[in-house]
Formats: structure tokens, sequence, C-alpha cells
């Protein structure tokens, strides 16, 4: 829980039954889409590390890759992306992570963290957080130092944020939807 001087969970669309029935989708291309609220949450998220020195910022593909650029920026830190498999050019290492139904493979280029660096994973959105478990997997290969993992949303019945907290890593999120 905590305070935001603005209503920004009114700035994210739910679409029911989308991409199938039953689905609440949230929906953060609004948010994005109104200056005011795309800057408080880039602002909000950064704050814990305002001031501190933080190395890179790892944004998972691909709504992870327009509020982790942003947060770069923002704590004047270089960008590395973290991919779906096949995207990338460089020599790669890869992670497989859970899905719902089955499993997919996240790819970082090899070279793109140093041992020790200070990262900060970011997504849009953590559910069951398969996907930033493996995320977090694949940083640790490369003996990245992950300093948190940062959403704008988290689903906290669905366990992700309590999963990642597990594995030793500060979970930040801007608020929680049901
Ligand atoms: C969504 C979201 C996260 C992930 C969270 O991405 O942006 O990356 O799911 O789910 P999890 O915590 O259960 O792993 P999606 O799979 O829709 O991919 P996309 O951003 O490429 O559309
Ligand atoms: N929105 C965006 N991505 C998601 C969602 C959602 O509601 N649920 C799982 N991944």
């Amino acid at each position: 829980p905590m305070t935001i001087a603005y209503d920004l969970k009114a700035s994210v669309r739910t679409i029911p039954d989308y991409p199938k029935p039953g689905i609440l989708f949230r929906d953060i291309t609004t948010l994005l889409g109104d200056a005011r609220s795309f800057r408080c949450a880039i602002d909000e998220l950064v704050q814990p590390w305002a001031g501190s020195k933080i190395d890179k910022v790892a944004g998972i593909e691909a709504r992870g890759f327009i509020i982790g650029g942003a947060i770069a920026h923002q704590v004047s830190s270089g960008f590395v992306p973290i991919r779906k498999k096949g995207k990338l050019p460089h020599t790669t290492v890869s992670m497989s992570y859970a899905l719902e139904y089955g499993s997919d493979i996240i790819e970082m280029h090899v070279d793109a963290i140093k041992p020790g660096e200070r990262v900060i994973l970011v997504d849009d959105l953590i559910a069951t957080g398969g996907t930033a478990e493996g995320a977090i997997k694949l940083l640790r290969q490369t003996g990245a130092e992950i300093v948190a993992a940062c959403f704008i949303i988290d689903l906290p019945e669905l366990g992700g944020a309590a999963k990642i907290r597990d594995m030793g890593v500060p979970v930040r999120a801007l608020m929680e939807f049901e």
C-alpha cells in the first residue's frame, strides 16, 4: 500500500474478456497516453533510487521497454532489453520461463551486463511472476546485482510479487488490482 498524490489508478483502462472470456485485461495504454499520468508513474517508480547509482535498467518485452526506457533516462542508467527468443542479433544467454499454459524462452545479450552491476528489472505488470522469475534467473547468470523489480501494476492474488520477494528481490508496484 502506498499513497500517490494523483489518482494514477483511474488512468488504467479495464477491458473485459480480453484476450479470452473471463479475463479483465488491465490496459496501460491509457496511462501512457496521458502526459501527467505517464510522468507521475515514472517519477513514483524511481523515487526510492533518487541519488543512488543504478548501472542498468533491464526491461521485459514488450511493455517493459516503454516503462524501462523512461526509468533508465530518469535514473541516468543504461537500458538492456530482455526479449522473446530469436529477436536479438548478438550472442545471447537464454532462460525458459513458465506461462499459464506451457513455457517460453527469454533472451538477453551475453555482454549486456557486467558482473556486479546494479540493475533494476522493469515490466508493466506482474501476474503469476513467471516472466519476472525467468528474467531474474537470466540476470543472475550474468552476475548482476538486482536492486529491485518494478511494475506499474501488481495482481497480488496471482502470487507473483510474493514469489519474486522469496527470491530475495524487493518488489515495487504502484497499484494493485484483483
Ligand atoms: C504480460 C506482461 C508481463 C507478463 C506478466 O506480457 O506485460 O510481461 O505478461 O505475466 P506473468 O507475471 O504471469 O508472467 P505478455 O505475455 O502479454 O507479453 P507482451 O508484453 O509481449 O504482449
Ligand atoms: N494486462 C496486461 N498484461 C497482463 C494482464 C493484464 O491484465 N494479465 C496478465 N498479463
